[in-house]
């Protein structure tokens, strides 16, 4: 019996995205399909480059066709991606934001809880899965994101008008500090602050993103919550340090953007742990043990990642390289590169599960 694309296709019928939980044909991901004598290749487009599960389907894949068309098939997945646009960016599509597929808010009750290192790895991480990437640094107040891409020129302004965004390690760049003088932006208040994150948004050519992180002041206040209701968000990551004081802010973060209906894709727990590099099976846990895990476990929302307290990740966003961005990655950047794909997984998630667009009918009596 000769192979045809139908029996494929009925084959691939039965192969499930675990994290959509429906079937790759009935989610549209299957395409051009090819046959060949035996030598079967077809097109298997995940909802992210970053999809951990990738390896997983495409088995499934060579499997299903094996089992259910031809044992002697030579089936060859080419695995790409299409990431999915939310909703919330289509229905508020602005000019330049047209082609930005999802928006992603980095924020932490707490001050100094590792957000900005958080935001800039989880960004390059990425990037290098072959996403598009952009990050704006949001925190007028202290701007992390030069000194962390070590970067300082001001952006050019394109022939249209539009803030060209800077890039480093695959990753588009735009923050406050690269265009507001420091001694100014003490003065600045709320209203001022987001008002220009809009204008951020709005005014600077990002051209196609995948993901555009936003990279949030610390704390709850008046700044974070306008921010947060002015941009359209696909969902929001929020990073916590293990001790209880950090994870009293990290329960207001959460509540915050469940106030506002901002989905909370996930927990990051930062400075998990210590281990000493000459003592590498020890593990100290210096500011406690799982806290932000058990807090995710106790809010329901997704726990990603613990991340540990490392020398390199300091040192990297210092210089100018984040951690997963160097040459020897360190348990941090795995960790990182780890989670970077559990936060895509979760984005891909929120937008599969999202409600149909409402179309309102207007009768005229
Ligand atoms: N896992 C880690 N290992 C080592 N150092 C870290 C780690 N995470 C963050 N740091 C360091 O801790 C300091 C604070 O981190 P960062 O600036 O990312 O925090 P933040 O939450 O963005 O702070 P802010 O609230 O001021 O915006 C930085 O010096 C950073 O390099
Ligand atoms: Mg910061």
């Amino acid at each position: 019996m000769s192979i045809t694309s139908e029996k494929v296709l009925e084959a691939l019928g039965n192969v499930i995205d675990p994290d959509l939980n429906q079937d790759i044909v009935s989610l549209n991901m299957v395409e051009d399909i090819q046959i060949e004598g035996k030598k079967v290749s077809f097109t298997v487009n995940l909802t992210t480059p970053a999809c951990p599960m990738k390896e997983q389907i495409q088995r499934a894949c060579v499997n299903a066709v094996k089992h259910l068309v031809d044992a002697e098939a030579e089936v060859v997945p080419n695995m790409s991606s299409k990431v999915q646009q939310n909703k919330k960016i289509e229905e508020t599509q602005t000019d330049t934001l047209s082609g930005v597929k999802n928006i992603i808010a980095v924020a932490s009750g707490k001050g100094g809880v590792g957000k900005s290192t958080v935001s800039v790895n989880l960004a390059v991480a990425l990037a290098q899965t072959g996403a598009k990437v952009g990050l704006v640094d949001t925190d007028i107040y202290g701007p992390s994101i030069p000194t962390m891409f070590n970067v300082r020129e001001r952006p050019n302004i394109n022939t249209r008008r539009k803030l060209i965004p800077l890039e480093k390690f695959g990753v588009k760049l735009l923050s406050m500090g690269l265009l507001v003088d420091q001694d100014q932006a003490v003065v600045w208040r709320g209203p001022m602050v987001s008002s220009a994150v809009k204008q951020f948004l709005s005014e600077a050519d990002w051209g196609e993103l995948d993901y555009l992180l936003m990279d949030l002041p610390p704390g709850t206040g008046d700044i974070q919550l306008t921010i947060v209701q002015t941009v359209p968000l696909t969902g929001a990551i929020i990073v916590s340090t293990p001790q209880d004081v950090a994870l009293d802010d990290a329960r207001k973060g959460v509540a915050m953007f469940q106030k506002v209906n901002v989905p909370v894709l996930g927990i990051i727990e930062n400075m998990a742990y210590f281990t000493p590099p000459d003592m590498p099976d020890r593990k100290y846990h210096i500011f406690g043990k799982d806290g932000a895990r058990n807090l995710a476990e106790k809010l329901d929302v997704p726990f990603l990642g613990e991340v540990p307290l490392e020398q390199t990740v300091r040192e990297g966003a210092d210089e100018g390289v984040p951690a997963v961005a160097q040459d020897d990655l360190g348990a941090a950047a795995i960790s990182f590169k780890e989670i970077a794909n559990r936060s895509a997984q979760q984005i891909s998630i929120r937008n599969a599960m999202q409600d149909p667009t409402e179309k309102i009918e207007i009768k005229f009596k």
